[in-house]
């Protein structure tokens, strides 16, 4: 496969994209951007400079003075806020909520779609995200829809925070996702959409292995 394809991934929360997109980039040696970072990165700028997000002044007198990017350091994508390294800060359910909510402003859309583009113009790129297929990348060469029962998903992300020490009552980590999928589908900006032309995949009873299979399969014979 010598073409150097825009693959993207779009899907609500818990329904395994990090994991799959990272998979898959790794499978066609791609690279692997991970949009959520970009949100969360905002986040975390908002509880350090202890702004109130719904002060859209402050907010965007924040992001004209806030330097969000990504480097890539052997083979790893890190992302950072000024000169702080924030990958592994911002992998909290509290960020991923107020980045959910951040998300749907647009001025905060607008100021991370061209760190987005200019990470994807030389292609060989997996872009994973709530919005790739149908506004960041309306010409991606190949778009997935990943989904999951919504019951999956809650243990999914209740298994994950065991896993990471996190301790966290089931029904507070069905809770948030429930508030993050209504938050992320209901925005005016740029909503969570399955887009017009993608392959959609129910990972509900499916492995990661199974899903990456199934997508490398389409990405080679479609
Ligand atoms: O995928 P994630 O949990 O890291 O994303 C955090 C939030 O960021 C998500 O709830 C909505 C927002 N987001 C978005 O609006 N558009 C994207 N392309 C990626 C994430």
């Amino acid at each position: 496969m010598g073409e150097k394809l825009v693959i993207t991934i779009d899907g609500p929360s818990g329904a395994g994209k990090s994991t799959v997109s990272r998979a898959l980039a790794g499978r066609l040696s791609y690279i692997y951007l991970d949009t959520g970072a970009l949100y969360r990165a905002v986040a975390y700028a908002v509880v350090k400079e202890r702004i109130s997000p719904g002060d859209k002044g402050c907010l965007l007198n924040l992001l004209r003075r806030t330097k969000i990017f990504l480097r890539n350091t052997d083979g790893r994508v890190k992302i950072f806020v000024n000169d702080e390294d924030v990958t592994e800060k911002i992998k909290t359910e509290e960020i991923g909520l107020l980045a959910s909510k951040v998300s749907a402003i647009p001025f905060v859309r607008e100021t991370l779609l061209s760190i987005q583009r200019e990470v994807a113009k030389g292609g060989s790129i997996v872009a994973e995200g709530r919005d790739m297929g149908t506004v960041v990348f309306p010409d991606a060469d190949y778009k997935f829809f990943l989904d999951a029962s919504v019951e999956e998903r809650v243990r999914r992300r209740y298994n994950e925070l065991e896993a990471k020490g996190t301790r966290r009552e089931y029904h507070e980590v069905e809770r948030d996702l429930l508030i993050r999928d209504r938050q992320d589908r209901e925005r005016k900006t740029a909503p969570l959409r399955v887009p017009q032309d993608a392959f959609i995949i129910d990972s509900t009873d499916m492995t990661v292995s199974e899903v990456v299979e199934k997508m490398v399969t389409i990405v080679h014979t479609t």
